[in-house]
């Protein structure tokens, strides 16, 4: 699904331009949508990556960089950030150059679905809240795929609808409202927030999106569901 009703816009164009739109509000409404969970799962992702003692890191959609900074504490690692929209990138660029981590974090324009590195490269690569962004969710997935090392790790964070009815009943009630009205009080971008909620509910979650993974050649494929099941990390191997 796309963000804006313009059906010649290709998705990867009207991603980038609803990232663009949002950027000086993205983290402050992160923070809201995921009750300020957000810091807590880039922990657990900063836990799970530093387990492997990586030296080069790949944050995909890397956005505003959170995930990129977190991963940056893990000694003698680099970390490299790529993303398609030039001013999500902006405000990680301040945010790194703030904590004067410019020798550790290197953010470059980069597509997902077409990296410009070789083959096995990276020990570890993160998503945070990208993939199901991506335009091709399989070519993006068959690129990480490529870029990591044999053995090495993914760690993908998204979101994901909850497995119980019950739950699921309540979320679904109160993305459709709270997302939305967000939106409504805190940007001017409103397509925004209605495809940020849409897309969420309508991804493949939970096994379904294991199986996405083992197709590609992820073996070894883990979820530990987050917020009642409303987000989920995957991580898997090489
Ligand atoms: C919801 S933001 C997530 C940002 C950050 N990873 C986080 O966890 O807060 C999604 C990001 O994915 C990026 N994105 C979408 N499609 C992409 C692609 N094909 N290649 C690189 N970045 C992409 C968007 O530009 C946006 O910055």
């Amino acid at each position: 699904m796309k963000p804006y009703n313009n059906k010649n816009s290709p998705k990867k164009s009207q991603i980038r331009t609803m990232f663009n739109s949002i950027s000086g509000e993205y983290d402050f409404l992160n923070k809201l949508m995921t009750f300020g969970s957000d810091t807590i799962w880039r922990k657990k992702i900063y836990e799970i990556a530093k387990k492997s003692d990586p030296k080069k890191i790949l944050d995909i959609a890397t956005g505003t960089a959170d995930i990129a900074l977190e991963l940056s504490n893990i000694q003698n690692a680099q970390v490299v950030g790529i993303d398609i929209s030039e001013k999500m990138l902006k405000v990680g660029e301040e945010k790194i150059s703030k904590k004067r981590l410019m020798s550790k974090i290197h953010l470059q324009i980069g597509d997902a679905e077409n990296i410009d590195y070789p083959d096995k490269y990276f020990d570890i690569i993160s998503i945070g809240f990208g993939v199901r962004n991506f335009e091709n969710l399989r070519i993006g997935l068959k690129e990480a795929f490529r870029v990591l090392k044999k053995n090495g790790k993914i760690i993908i964070l998204e979101t994901s609808v909850p497995k119980n009815i019950i739950v699921r009943f309540f979320y679904k009630i109160f993305t459709r409202i709270f997302i939305p009205t967000l939106g409504k009080f805190f940007s001017e971008d409103k397509a925004a927030y209605s495809y940020l909620q849409k897309s969420a509910e309508k991804f493949p979650s939970g096994e379904d999106f294991v199986l996405i993974l083992q197709t590609i050649g992820f073996k070894n494929a883990n979820i530990q569901e987050q917020l009642f099941g409303a987000t989920s990390i995957y991580t898997a191997e090489k």
